[in-house]
């Protein structure tokens, strides 16, 4: 397409588009000035097309006639490029859900259905109260403690150990080591980042391979646990050697960890910032799970997706061509007045009545929904309660800190004072 007709359709700076910190600290004030623009232009720096609005970022996600970036290949090619190949980082990504597409992306759809299928959702809910529960129980007296690193970036991996069978320390080392891991598909990844990576993942996969060769030795039906059973589906679809099922295994683990850890972090920020208009230190299990809907509205973990048009098409009156890019920036159709009324005010209550429906994108639509929402809802559910019931508050000696990531939203230091543990002989959760 003609460069000139591109700036035409720009509402704005197109530097904005570049590696671009308005999108980074707080976007919301940039997806605000967005709303006055059309609703799909085309950004240079980016090389796409940007969309903002919720009614076609739906239509796009609904449409099997788009694709996800595979981005295996271009991580590959820039550590070959580099002369640093990194072979383990591009072979699990080519396992990575999100970043694939059918036939590939179906099978592995099957072998993470095996692992979720190894818990009810009734034993999930047993599980992750008493995980939640014990990490709350490290609280020191002061009540002074970081609610990310002591709290939310804790119980995802401790809850995926339990599905998959495996040593919570395990699962948790590899989460912690991998934090950084979703920068691959932020802008501008060095080759050195992607070496680190590589390093990383050489080791992490190294203990979780040795637990899928145990399983093998073991025989069939030994165990029943999530490994075993994505070991078992393997065997029966499609032999795969013990590295390549840990390769879906960290995959999975990562997918499950990465996004509910900023929910938490995101949802337990929230209502400390709000403050005590917000207390929901007596609320039930329905109106927990409503705020964290809110949260998924209002401070999404994800806040962009990528797509490719397979197909010419019209879309918000641009014309969009077979092999353009697209970026769907999430964050800012969950804002969509059109969508919900007054979107930039935080109210946990939001949805807690039933009469507002809930339309959210910030768990994808379409063939790439999230395979873990109601496992990843719950788990940011109980933690809120739990927490919510030492009616937390902000630290005023300490920041609360964000991470600096365009994809990912997330709080990265969250210094909390919380008031000692009730005790209370009739509370069940
Ligand atoms: C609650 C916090 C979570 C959030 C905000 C979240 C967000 C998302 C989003 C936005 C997508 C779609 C990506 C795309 O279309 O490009 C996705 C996909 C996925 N999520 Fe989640 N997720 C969460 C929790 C989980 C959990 C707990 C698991 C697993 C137990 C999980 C596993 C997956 C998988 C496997 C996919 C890929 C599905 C596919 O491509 O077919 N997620 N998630």
């Amino acid at each position: 397409m003609a460069e000139a007709a591109v700036a035409e359709r720009s509402p704005m700076n197109p530097d904005f588009f570049g590696l671009m910190p308005g999108l980074m600290a707080d976007p919301y004030p940039l997806f605000a000035r967005l709303r006055a623009g059309p609703p799909v232009f085309w950004a240079p720096k980016e090389g796409a097309w940007v969309l903002h609005r919720h009614a076609e970022i739906e239509a796009v996600l609904s449409d099997r006639g788009f694709r996800v970036t595979e981005l295996a290949k271009g991580v590959a090619e820039i550590g070959e490029r580099a002369g640093k190949p990194t072979p383990i980082l591009s072979g699990l990504l080519t396992t990575f859900l999100p970043f694939i597409n059918p036939p590939d992306h179906d099978l592995a759809r099957r072998y993470y259905r095996a692992v979720l299928s190894a818990g009810s959702m009734d034993g999930a809910v047993e599980a992750i109260t008493s995980l939640a529960r014990d990490l709350l129980a490290e609280v020191p007296p002061s009540g002074r403690f970081d609610a990310v690193t002591g709290y939310a970036e804790l119980l995802p991996p401790l809850v995926m150990a339990w599905f998959l069978g495996l040593p919570g320390s395990l699962i948790r080392d590899y989460a912690l080591a991998s934090a950084e891991l979703g920068r691959v598909y932020d802008r501008g990844c060095s080759p050195r980042f992607l070496a680190r990576m590589e390093a990383m993942l050489v080791a992490q996969r190294v203990p979780i391979q040795h637990e899928v060769a145990a399983r093998r030795a073991a025989g069939p039906d030994a165990r029943t646990d999530g490994l075993s059973r994505m070991i078992a589906l393997a065997d029966e679809l499609q032999p795969m050697t013990d590295h390549a099922i840990a390769d879906h295994a960290m995959a999975l683990i990562f997918a499950a960890t990465e996004n509910t850890a900023a929910l938490i972090g995101n949802a337990v920020a929230a209502l400390a910032e709000a403050g005590p208009q917000c207390d929901l230190s007596v609320a039930d299990d329905a109106t927990c799970l409503a705020a964290v809907r809110e949260v998924l509205r209002f401070d999404a973990p994800v806040q962009q997706m990528w797509r490719v048009a397979q197909h010419e098409m019209v879309l918000g009156g641009a014309r969009i061509a077979a092999g353009d890019r697209l970026l769907l920036l999430i964050g800012a159709a969950q804002r969509d007045p059109a969508i919900y009324p007054d979107p930039d005010q935080f109210d946990p209550l939001r949805f807690a009545t039933g009469t507002r429906a809930w339309r959210s994108l910030s768990l994808g639509r379409g063939m790439h929904y999230c395979l873990g929402s109601e496992l990843g809802m719950l788990e940011a559910a109980i933690a809120l309660k739990l927490i919510a019931r030492r009616k937390p508050r902000p630290d005023p000696a300490k920041a609360i800190t964000r991470d600096d990531r365009s994809t990912l939203r997330r709080v990265r230091h969250l210094p909390l004072i919380l008031f000692p543990e009730r005790s209370d002989p009739h509370e069940n959760v």
